[in-house]
């Protein structure tokens, strides 16, 4: 099962709490440890998650330069516990845009955890839907391979991620932001009221019981055995 997740409300917790956006985003970094755990406990094969998407370099320039220093200490403090846990991290998005430094740290985790197979923790940096979509298609004709394969070569994945399962969405707000659009043709949308920070354990498993209740018919009739007709 691929969940995927758009991580969304840091600036606003911070704010409720008097702090600074970015303390919002250190806050959402545990978030995102919690959530690697969850996802392992739960069996999930694949987890992508929406860190920075290629829009969110309009911000200021303080918020780009914490949460690309938030990524590079989370990789570096997180790796090995990956490795223990079995979780192989890969980022997805463009590269040519990134610090030496982040890309270096970047590089070694995923080095690191290439042999790790329980979970496949894939993290979209300067990720644009669209751009993946556009230069896949650019490259596409000249040598006819399948859409899937390019897009997952656009972004970097070393292993195919496949469809999208179940997208999560937190912070109240509910729209795609350039996420995995071809990915999420059928993903099944879970939208919730809880600001990314506070997003746990309790939340993530709220959110697969809900998927889990879902009828997914991708696009077919539900056949009289019932299940899906993929
Ligand atoms: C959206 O909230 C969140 C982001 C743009 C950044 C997501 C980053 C993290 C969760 C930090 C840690 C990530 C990793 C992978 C270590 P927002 O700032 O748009 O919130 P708002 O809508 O309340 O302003």
């Amino acid at each position: 099962m691929h969940v995927a997740i758009i991580m969304d409300g840091n600036g606003r917790w911070a704010m409720q709490r008097g702090l600074p956006r970015t303390a919002g985003h250190a806050h959402g970094a545990k978030a995102v440890r919690r959530a690697v755990e969850s996802a392992v406990r739960h069996g999930i094969q694949t987890l992508t998650l929406y860190a920075f998407s290629s829009d969110n370099w309009a911000r200021p320039r303080a918020e780009v330069t914490a949460l690309m220093r938030l990524f590079r200490r989370y990789l570096m403090a997180e790796t090995q516990l990956c490795v223990e846990r079995g979780v192989r991290i890969n980022a997805i998005g463009r590269r040519d845009r990134l610090s030496a430094a982040l890309l270096r740290v970047l590089e070694r985790s995923e080095q690191l955890t290439e042999h790790c197979s329980k979970l496949h923790l894939r993290i979209a940096i300067d990720y644009s839907a669209q751009h993946s979509i556009l230069e896949a298609a650019r490259r596409g004709p000249a040598d006819q391979r399948h859409w899937r394969t390019l897009l997952d070569e656009v972004n970097h994945s070393a292993l195919p991620a496949g469809d999208v399962d179940l997208l999560i969405r937190t912070g109240g707000e509910q729209r795609l932001s350039d996420f995995l659009l071809w990915e999420s043709a059928y993903a099944e949308l879970y939208f919730s009221e809880s600001l990314w920070p506070e997003f746990d354990e309790k939340g993530f498993a709220a959110a697969l019981a809900d998927y889990n209740g879902r009828q997914r018919r991708y696009g077919a009739l539900v056949t009289e055995q019932g299940g899906n007709p993929r």
